[in-house]
């Protein structure tokens, strides 16, 4: 058994098998640690949300194994995967996924109805978040009534009131005009100071190099894994 964190060991995942199939993860093998940043780096359609699901145990791969935390989680059931990720993992998206009719308070306290927690301590888990990402004066308003930033905010406090050691973000600042963009960047950098583990998908050079590693995948190939610092400005 390893003690990396991650270890993703020749993963394919293959859509539509035979004559139309697209080979979305060609092969792929990877370690990540505990407290890395990691940014996952290629144009569209190379792979990236594919590989963040994979290792976000939203989906499981075509072939290979995943383990996490010296689990293999590849071969897992739905309920199995939906409770590793419940433990182990907090997801912020492009699209910030908030749910409409829900105040800032109550979509952070939604997964932690799903734990089945009591009321109070969920109250007081979303109040830290709120206050953690900055957003502790808008807790009861709905997504329609913050910017974008602040939607995104609310989006890593949900993210994080259960306090999981990883954190998966897709595009968290494709949404976003630069200044909110770079206030999401800093507070992901505070929560891997912390010691959390960072996975950052992202198309954008500039965004990848604010992580500590960049691994980058080309058709579902990892074709470079350095530091972020290498990474050219304009390559991708
Ligand atoms: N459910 C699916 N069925 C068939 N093909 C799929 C499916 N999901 C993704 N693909 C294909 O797999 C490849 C990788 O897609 P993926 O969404 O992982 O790319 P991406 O790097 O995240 O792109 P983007 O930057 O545009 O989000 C693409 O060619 C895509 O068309
Ligand atoms: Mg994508």
């Amino acid at each position: 058994m390893s003690n990396h964190l991650i270890e993703v060991k020749n993963v394919y995942k293959i859509y539509n098998p035979g004559e139309n199939e697209v080979r979305a993860l060609d092969g792929i093998s990877v370690t990540i640690d505990h407290g890395e940043f990691v940014a996952i780096v290629g144009h569209s359609g190379s792979g990236k949300s594919t590989f963040m699901n994979m290792l976000g145990c939203l989906d499981t791969p075509t072939s290979g194994d995943y383990y996490l935390d010296g689990v293999n989680v590849a071969g897992m059931t739905d309920d199995e995967l939906s409770d590793i990720r419940n433990k182990q993992i907090g997801f912020i998206f492009q699209g910030f996924n908030l749910i409409p009719s829900l105040t800032a308070q109550e979509n952070v306290e939604l997964p932690l109805v799903y734990r089945g927690m009591p009321a109070e301590q969920r109250r007081q888990l979303a109040e830290e978040a709120l206050t953690r990402v900055g957003m502790e004066h808008r807790m009861n308003h709905r997504p329609s009534e913050l910017s974008g930033g602040q939607q995104q905010r609310v989006a890593i406090a949900r993210a994080i009131a259960a306090r999981p050691p990883i954190i998966m973000a897709d595009e968290p600042t494709g949404n976003l005009d630069t200044r909110s963009g770079e206030e999401v960047m800093k507070i992901l950098h505070e929560l891997n100071e912390e010691g959390r583990t960072i996975v950052l998908i992202t198309h954008d050079n500039d965004i990848a190099r604010q992580a500590t590693r960049a691994i980058r995948i080309i058709d579902g190939k990892v074709v470079s894994d350095t530091l972020a610092s290498e990474l050219q400005k304009h390559d991708v």
